[in-house]
């Protein structure tokens, strides 16, 4: 009854390790991926509003004008992005349908799409589920985990149409500045690829300003920018995000979600105009706070020799476990059974992500301190390291 195109999709490797965790008791959980913040005050507040003045209509299927006015204006001022609110943005149910869509707005059946591995569990299935293949970026630790010019020259292949570039990346929490963008463009360049650049953790960049891909030069033309308000504005249950890029490919994308969705809820993009135009001061306090847990995990994992580079972006922190001789998802388990402590095996980003795990350390300081103080004594009792 099942087509096979889905029968041999995987389901996602985290949603498998956390229906484990659903059901026990006093589980830490440093797994999931999304804020420990409630949405800021003033933003449900809009949402609310938006219920009382009535507001429960369909909207434009692009989305509200005023929402994609407000985007436009932030992208103008914030990095110099130029996008017309009429026809090159496009309001998505999270950056999660801005992916779908594009996939199968873009691709014949079997051209490839470039993924970098570890990489977030959606990439492969929606390149699969619209016909086409995936090739994967491998990553590792000996080159921070980033990109370079010479992983995607090796692993292209002919009939190759897109690369998606993930930064700051989750799992691994890495970034790039706008020099090593600029030799990522010139391989685009020559392979001639289309770039899908979801940019969702871009306000929760700490150490250097986040520069969208389409903002070097020439390459607005072929990229296609995504991004969303779940991550830097607590948002996630909301769901609501955005895509700009070239007309043409708004509009194909815009066919498809016209037949298939309609229109974001009108209450979540009310509440979106309201998270653009007065979120910045939430969104910094909730940064500088995820900075403050960042500076305490990353020391905490290397004093315990389980080392980690310090994450430039996200919440994630990905240690690597390979001194305790255990593979990622034994090692989850084990440390899941042991001590409640859930993580999310590095596994479930791709295969280069063998002995490492990933922690979110979106939970609260107290939390993350227990967490840690866990995970120390689950080390000595069961590696004998420290
Ligand atoms: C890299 C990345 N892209 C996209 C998403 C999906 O986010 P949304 O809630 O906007 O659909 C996530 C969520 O975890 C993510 O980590």
């Amino acid at each position: 009854m099942i087509s096979k195109r889905v029968e041999q999709l995987q389901p996602s490797g985290i949603r498998q390790f956390f229906d484990l965790v659903l059901g026990m008791k006093e589980v830490i959980s440093l797994g999931v991926g999304e804020p420990d913040f409630v949405t800021p005050w003033n933003i449900r507040e809009a949402g609310i509003y938006a219920l009382e003045k009535g507001y429960t209509s369909y909207t434009s299927n692009k989305g509200l004008y005023r929402l994609r006015l407000i985007i436009s204006r932030f992208l103008k001022k914030r990095y110099g992005l130029e996008y017309n609110p009429d026809e090159e943005i496009l309001i998505t149910v999270g950056t999660s349908e801005g992916l779908d869509l594009i996939m199968r707005a873009i691709l014949e059946p079997r051209e490839k799409v470039l993924i970098p591995q570890p990489g977030y569990v959606s990439y492969a299935p929606v390149t699969i589920l619209a016909g086409g293949k995936p090739i994967y970026l491998h990553t590792g630790p000996e080159g921070d985990f980033k990109l370079n010019p010479g992983i995607i020259e090796n692993a292209y292949e002919q009939n190759t149409k897109a690369i998606i570039l993930n930064y700051p990346n989750n799992p691994t929490g890495v970034s790039y500045n706008r020099k090593e963008l600029e030799e990522i463009k010139k391989i685009v360049f020559k392979k001639n690829l289309l770039v899908i650049s979801d940019e969702i953790y871009s306000e929760l960049t700490y150490d250097f300003p986040h520069t969208p891909f389409a903002t070097l030069k020439g390459a607005k033309e072929r990229t296609i920018y995504l991004n969303g308000f779940s991550k830097a504005y607590a948002m996630t249950g909301w769901r609501i995000g955005y895509v700009c890029g070239p007309e043409k490919i708004i509009s194909a994308m815009t066919k498809i979600h016209q037949y298939t969705i309609m229109c974001v809820s009108i209450i979540s993009q009310v509440a979106a105009c309201e998270a653009l135009e007065n979120g910045r001061i939430p969104v910094e306090e909730m940064k500088n706070e995820y900075r403050r847990r960042r500076e305490f995990v990353v020391q905490r994992l290397n004093e315990l020799r389980l080392n980690c580079l310090k994450p430039q972006g996200a919440f994630y922190v990905f240690p690597s476990i390979k001194a305790t001789g255990m593979g990622s998802l034994e090692f989850a388990n084990k440390l899941l059974n042991a001590e409640k402590v859930a993580v999310v095996p590095g596994t479930a980003f791709g295969s280069c992500g063998e002995g490492f795990i990933r922690i979110s350390y979106a939970a609260g300081m107290e939390n993350l301190k227990e967490a840690m103080n866990r995970i120390e004594r689950f080390l000595k009792r069961q590696c004998n390291l420290k």
